[in-house]
């Protein structure tokens, strides 16, 4: 039995769909990503939902947008993939890393102490489709205290008047915190589409507006298209209209814009998200029903009353274990035709980071996760059969590897 880690949900509607804009005679940014946007914002209950062709993009772009100079910080946590720091350095900012704690979400006892007058926005992750407390993040951001450290150095820094709250919400589509969508919760939520995520356009971004007032999060939807399409004010689409060639460039933007043939997989995927977030949810409950009577198996943050996660992983902790018999395990897996992962190597233990002088000592906790870390596969194509296959198999391993 051969099991991969994270294959794509490729089924006849989104070959279909997929079809449909091939042959339409359009292929870049058009009717698929309008459609793709829309059905976005309605299912995360967003103000306006602007498509792009990353996560990476999405946050380069609105960094950008909030207009960070040298020496402006941005805090995220040191347990994520490395692009939730990479954004932060692309748009000319100074990524500060906090620790997380021990359910995987950021610390906010942590973001508490690193902030400063430099500090301004702040990029929680909602790692493995775990929500973080927003609630919580956003009343500190506006408290008394923190507002009146913030010092703005851009018009939309001013404007807001306080630190930007963006979530990275790669792993969350379909999450919830107190029955509200993460996007609801936070100023900018920005999704994945990559290929391995919950609804995939193989590679693909979606920022969610919810800007506060006094920002129009329809004007602020025109000028982010704008800014993602080398600042030029009609897309290629509106410009292919019989004699609506004229067009300006009115701002420095990016190229950062979503093909409609890349729209239409994540399209057909989302018309039937609720299918594949209930077949996620049963793999990750099969997961923990069978795992839970070994002492050993740390099982992930489960869903509880106050909130649902989007079962993007399953990222299982193993205790006692050390980081080499962890290896070991996989390997044995892997022998049996398994595919697992690591989600993740700490930023700070990664060479680039390393030589930009974080250590992987001031973050005990993304540590003692990282060694004990295994992510098992999940997608909705997982049949019971498999997923017993995996269980019996890791627990094999685990005796196997500990003897
Ligand atoms: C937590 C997290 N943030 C950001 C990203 C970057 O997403 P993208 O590949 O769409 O730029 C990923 C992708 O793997 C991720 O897992």
């Amino acid at each position: 039995m051969k099991i991969p880690f994270s294959p794509p949900y490729i089924d006849e509607d989104v070959i279909k769909e997929v079809n449909d804009s091939l042959l339409s005679g359009w292929i870049t940014t058009g009717p698929k990503v309008a459609a793709l946007e829309k059905g976005l914002q309605e299912y995360c209950k967003a103000k306006r939902v602007n498509c792009v062709n990353s996560w990476t993009s999405g946050a380069i772009l609105m960094l950008h947008w909030l207009g960070l100079k040298e020496g402006d910080e941005v805090i995220v946590p040191s347990y994520t993939y490395c692009a939730t720091a990479m954004s932060v350095m692309d748009a000319g900012g100074k990524p500060v890393m906090v620790d997380i704690k021990h359910d995987l979400t950021i610390d906010i006892e942590k973001i508490k102490q690193a902030i400063t007058p430099r500090t301004k926005a702040i990029i929680p992750v909602d790692l493995g489709g775990v929500p973080c407390d927003y609630k919580k993040i956003m009343e500190l951001i506006c408290s008394k205290e923190i507002k009146d450290l913030f010092a703005p150095t851009s018009s939309n820094q001013e404007k807001l008047g306080r630190i930007l709250l963006i979530s990275d919400s790669a792993h969350s589509l379909g999450a919830t915190f107190n029955r509200k969508t993460i996007a609801e919760l936070v100023d900018v939520c920005i999704l994945s589409l990559h290929a391995v995520k919950n609804l995939t356009s193989a590679e693909g971004g979606a920022i969610c507006l919810n800007l506060p007032e006094p920002f129009d999060n329809d004007e602020l939807y025109k000028e982010v298209r704008i800014l993602s399409l080398n600042g030029q004010t009609k897309d290629a689409f509106s410009k292919s209209q019989a004699g609506a060639w004229r067009y300006d460039i009115v701002a420095h933007g990016m190229k950062f814009n979503m093909p409609d043939v890349n729209a239409a997989i994540a399209l057909a995927q989302l018309r039937k998200y609720d299918y594949l977030l209930g077949e996620r949810k049963r793999v990750y409950e099969r997961y923990s029903t069978l795992l839970k009577e070994y002492h050993w198996a740390i099982l992930p943050q489960q869903d509880t009353k106050e909130l649902t996660t989007s079962y993007h992983l399953y990222p299982l902790r193993i205790n006692p274990i050390t980081e080499e018999q962890r290896d070991k395990l996989i390997q044995y897996l892997a022998e049996k035709d398994i595919a697992t992962n690591v989600h993740y190597i700490p930023m700070p233990m990664l060479t680039l980071f390393k030589n930009m002088g974080y250590q992987i000592e001031d973050y005990p906790v993304a540590y003692d996760t990282y060694t004990r870390e295994i992510s098992l596969p999940i997608y909705p194509q997982l049949t019971n059969q498999q997923i017993d296959y995996i269980v019996n198999n890791l627990v094999e391993g685990y005796y196997n590897i500990s003897l």
